[in-house]
């Protein structure tokens, strides 16, 4: 203790506690309908370091979508600043931010929007950024990751050629090419069975876990991420409020 102070603690954290993949400050959101203004989020805070899975709990029309889409960089806040890796993302041009969210950022959203005239081949490989690579290396790194998550033989299958769960997992594919720093999952399990959403988790995870990715997932509050979460935060009247918290940054 020094003048009353904790030094130790301070200097263990000082030294543990790593920079945040992203830190939303004060984001504000509102719409108008038909000169009606609806206020979705109203001060959102967050804060997401490497390695750390974040679930964000929320009803129905509380804002998750709006605000996954804002971090993600298609929609604009009318107020507040996003922090990605330091880069305040709400200054960069629209050509840019769609650059930065290709290499950075993997989406997981509820409809998986594969085009649907495209194999599954074809879908990842068309999403991997490494233009130093020649077209058949392109071409062998996305059926790679395409095995690794069991659609070795059904590379040349078109989406509505596969079942829900093997197209979602080719869209899982697609978003985890160019190795994102951070995944954004929107009710990434939507439209599946507890038992494909648990095959889904088996993938994820692990590879969140191993990549030191970061990941947050919103949801309506079944997804079984909730279990895997190492913070927990309900989005509720435009804030987040949090549930459980982040405690050890050594972990991350
Ligand atoms: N483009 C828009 N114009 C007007 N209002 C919008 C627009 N997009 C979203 N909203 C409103 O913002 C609120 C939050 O919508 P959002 O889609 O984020 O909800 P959600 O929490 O994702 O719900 P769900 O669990 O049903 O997906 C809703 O009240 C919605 O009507
Ligand atoms: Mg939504």
């Amino acid at each position: 203790m020094k003048d009353g102070i904790n030094m130790a603690s301070i200097e263990k954290n000082n030294m543990i506690k790593p920079k945040p993949v992203i830190r939303c400050s004060k984001i504000y959101k509102s719409f108008r309908v038909r000169g009606r203004r609806i206020d979705v989020l109203k001060g959102v805070d967050l804060e997401v370091y490497p390695g750390e899975i974040v679930v964000i709990k929320g009803r129905s029309g509380e804002g998750k979508s709006v605000l996954q889409w804002i971090i993600s960089g298609i929609d604009t806040p009318d107020s507040g600043e996003i922090l990605f890796e330091d880069v305040p993302v709400h200054h960069l041009s629209n050509e840019e931010i769609s650059i930065f969210r290709r290499q950075k950022i993997g989406l997981v959203f509820q409809n998986f929007n594969l085009i649907p005239s495209w194999t599954a081949l074809e879908n990842v490989e068309s999403a991997l950024l490494n233009n130093n690579m020649s077209e058949e290396e392109k071409r062998s790194r996305a059926a790679e990751i395409l095995s690794g998550m069991e659609l070795g033989d059904r590379l040349d299958n078109l989406p509505r050629e596969l079942s829900i769960g093997q197209q979602q997992r080719v869209a899982l594919a697609r978003a985890l090419i160019n190795d994102p720093g951070l995944i954004l999952a929107d009710e990434p399990t939507g439209s599946v069975d507890d038992v494909t959403a648990r095959d889904m988790l088996a993938i994820l995870i692990p590879y969140i876990r191993k990549r030191k990715g970061a990941m947050i997932v919103t949801t309506h509050g079944s997804f079984q991420a909730v279990n895997h979460a190492d913070t927990l935060y309900l989005l509720k009247d435009g804030i987040l409020i949090p549930e459980k918290g982040r405690q050890d940054y050594q972990s991350y």
